[in-house]
């Protein structure tokens, strides 16, 4: 049974409120393409009100600022206590908007809940320095909140991306007003719900729906606005990073896309390389920022790990997302999955060799099967290019030196990963790739305790671990005289 809709409108002030246009926009299920709710369609006039009430929520005489560090992280544990309660449901409801197989959306509801009580940790810790200062004065530093953040979100994992970027913004002391993506605009409608029945005051969280150049726009452009987290395409993280530069100046976090080598050695230990590359691609039907979309294999175990991938691709249960036993689900929407044919148009011309996969499946809903390339070339589109789909590129390589230069002539550099037996192999490729996150012997392990970001055009900054609400701070220096003789 589809899970219930409950929430469609704007959430401003803590208040449910129509778009000041009255326009509403549909959202579909991914499964089948039917449009299973019309969302309000937020645009600049309604930003303009969602940044008032989070500026007004941020004065220095509001409830919010008037609470102690250790009661933010009291209410960010209620909150987690709450999508605890809820995590089926929402779920649930990732999966019907989204197209996230439920495996997967009840495993990210594990890892929301972790974030959330990790980053509460973090907020009664936010602390300066008492600084030996030359002369007379004695200086200390305070690290305070920078002030209302605009939270641009992406479709591919719209529940995790939310809780991490608010419960970041809310632990360091931060007011937000959040702009999810069009194609998935219900979990977060669903968790800003949990935001007000957990206490927060009004205007610390706001969440507008619409769509990038307008509401997306408004927000990066707004005066008001102090600082942008983006997660999202290259090509919109620039246009992010000039409009921040605009009507005043905001700091920017961006987390942006990837094309992500995977190096697999003669001296791997196959029996776990084999299902690793596999997952590292198709999780999510390739639709992750991190998946392995380049996977470069050693000439001596070429031919076998080549045999074993299509086994491991074609073995990939396909199906209704919703099915508990599904692995691969639909992709977002219908624009992606003809972007990711078209890909794969490409690497048949210019030379690919399609082994598997490679068409539509049925024509309902936007399935695409596991595809699997060999011989692929680095010059080729399907090796240069994200292709956010479940395309499996695999290219040849001789020696550990040549494959870690080829695996940085890119423009990206989010992460890199590595299977060898021999800890020199893995010690010098991890020293060398340039890449924010680089796995050995494994793929996609994360936690918030551990930093997230890229290198190149993958991003600015970083987000997860202990230093993460830093991007949220203003380091402020008080200096006092303080005569040395008295
Ligand atoms: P996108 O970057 O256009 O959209 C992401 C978010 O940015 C959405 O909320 C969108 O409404 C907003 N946005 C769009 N234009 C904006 C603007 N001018 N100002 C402010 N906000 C704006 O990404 P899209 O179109 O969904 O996907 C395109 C490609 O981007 C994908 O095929 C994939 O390669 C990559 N991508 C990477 C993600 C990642 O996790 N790093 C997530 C989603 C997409
Ligand atoms: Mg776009």
């Amino acid at each position: 049974m589809a899970p219930q809709i409950k929430y469609t409108k704007l959430f401003i002030d803590n208040e449910w409120v129509d778009a000041k246009s009255g326009k509403t926009f549909e959202t579909r299920t991914p499964h089948d393409g039917s449009v299973i709710a019309k969302v309000a369609e937020g645009d600049k006039a309604d930003i303009d009100e969602a940044v008032k009430a989070a500026h007004r929520a941020f004065h220095r005489n509001s409830e919010w600022r008037l609470l102690d560090a250790s009661q933010r992280a009291v209410l960010l544990n209620k909150l987690a206590d709450l999508i605890k309660r809820d995590a089926v449901y929402l779920a649930e409801l990732e999966t019907y908007n989204n197209g996230m197989v439920i495996g997967m959306s009840m495993h990210f509801m594990d890892a929301v809940i972790a974030n959330i009580r990790y980053l509460a940790s973090l907020a009664d810790k936010i602390q300066g320095d008492t600084i030996p200062s030359d002369g007379d004065t004695f200086a200390y530093t305070l690290k305070q909140p920078v002030g209302v953040a605009g939270l641009i979100l992406p479709w591919n994992g719209p529940i995790f991306i939310f809780a991490s970027k608010v419960a970041t913004a809310l632990a360091a002391g931060c007011t937000v007003v959040v702009k999810p993506a069009e194609q998935t605009p219900l979990t977060a409608l669903a968790l800003a719900a949990l935001v007000a029945e957990a206490g927060f005051p009004r205007g610390v969280v706001n969440v507008v729906n619409g769509y990038g150049p307008t509401a997306g726009a408004a927000l990066t452009h707004h005066p008001q606005v102090a600082k942008i987290s983006f997660t999202g395409s290259v090509e919109v993280g620039k246009l992010i990073q000039q409009a921040a530069g605009v009507n005043n100046l905001k700091r920017v976090t961006l987390e942006l896309g990837g094309k992500s080598p995977l190096v697999i050695m003669d001296d791997a230990d196959l029996n776990v390389a084999i299902p690793f590359a596999a997952n590292a691609v198709f999780t999510h039907q390739g639709q992750v920022c991190i998946a392995a979309s380049r996977l470069y294999v050693q000439a001596g175990i070429y031919d076998k790990f080549v045999a074993e991938a299509v086994k491991h691709a074609q073995a990939r249960k396909i199906g209704n997302p919703a099915d508990a036993t599904t692995q691969h689900g639909p992709q977002v929407d219908e624009e992606m999955m003809t972007k990711v044919l078209g890909y794969i148009e490409k690497g048949k011309k210019e030379g690919a060799k399609l082994l598997t996969g490679g068409k539509r499946v049925g024509k309902m809903g936007y399935y695409i099967e596991p595809t699997v390339f060999a011989d692929v070339k680095d010059n080729m589109t399907i090796a240069k290019e994200e292709i956010f789909g479940p395309v499996q590129s695999i290219l040849k390589f001789d020696t550990l030196e040549e494959v870690i230069d080829r695996a940085n002539d890119t423009s990206y550099g989010l992460a890199a990963g590595i299977f060898t037996t021999n800890v020199n192999n893995a010690l010098q490729f991890s020293k060398h790739v340039e890449a924010g996150v680089v796995w050995v012997n494994q793929y996609f392990a994360m936690g918030s305790q551990a930093p997230f970001g890229g290198f190149k055009d993958s991003g600015i900054g970083r987000e997860s671990g202990f230093h993460c609400v830093d991007a949220y701070l203003e380091v402020k220096t008080v200096s006092i005289s303080l005569p040395k003789k008295f």
